[in-house]
């Protein structure tokens, strides 16, 4: 079967040329990949999924899982808006496959804290008030709680420089620094606590 549509043709930017492309005037076709039993290891749940193993990981988590907190940004590993955490690292979902990420753990913004018991780190955006629209949100906290539970006694400076990726059309930046900078004296202290 062969279809032309956005995920293919997005499928041309981020992933080298396969076999089974066919070029035409008008559109680049791919050939549908073999769908594939695909174990994801999310939020402390395993999950089977039927879907071809090229799917990104964004795609995964939304459509088949129903999680929707990473979002589409940009689709093209810029924005950071679709950021997950796998291995205690910020990952930007959109540009890695369902293949590469299968059977580690993967954590999303619906794996941290819920409305009656946040997170520390989502409780410290509360009470630092930073947000205003939320699309980059769920990037900006799992990206910030990657960095700092490594980092937690990184430098202003650092930690700008580790958010650099992430952006917010808001302009919340400065709350939102302020938040990261009181989870990060959080996470220190209770680091510098245990024996
Ligand atoms: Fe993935 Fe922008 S949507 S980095």
């Amino acid at each position: 079967m062969r279809f032309p549509c956005l995920r293919s043709s997005l499928r041309t930017l981020l992933i080298a040329p396969e076999a089974g492309a066919v070029e035409s005037s008008q559109f680049v076709f791919f050939e549908r990949e073999t769908m594939a039993a695909i174990t994801l290891k999310v939020n402390g749940g395993t999950h089977a999924l039927d879907v071809d193993p090229a799917t990104p990981l964004l795609y995964a988590l939304s459509d088949n899982l129903a999680l929707r907190g990473p979002k589409f940004g940009c689709g093209l590993g810029q924005c950071g808006a679709c950021t997950v955490i796998i291995g205690g690292n910020a990952v930007r979902s959109c540009i890695t496959t369902v293949k590469a990420v299968e059977g580690l753990e993967i954590t999303t913004l619906e794996g941290l804290g819920t409305s009656a018991q946040p997170h520390p780190i989502q409780q410290a955006f509360i009470d630092e008030q930073a947000a205003q629209c939320g699309f980059c949100l769920s990037g900006v906290i799992l990206t910030a709680k990657a960095f700092i539970d490594k980092n937690p006694s990184a430098t202003p400076a650092q930690i700008h420089e580790a958010m650099s990726g992430v952006l917010c059309r808001c302009f919340v930046h400065v709350r939102m620094f302020a938040a990261i900078e009181r989870y990060a004296e959080q996470v220190h202290h209770a680091k510098a606590a245990t024996p």
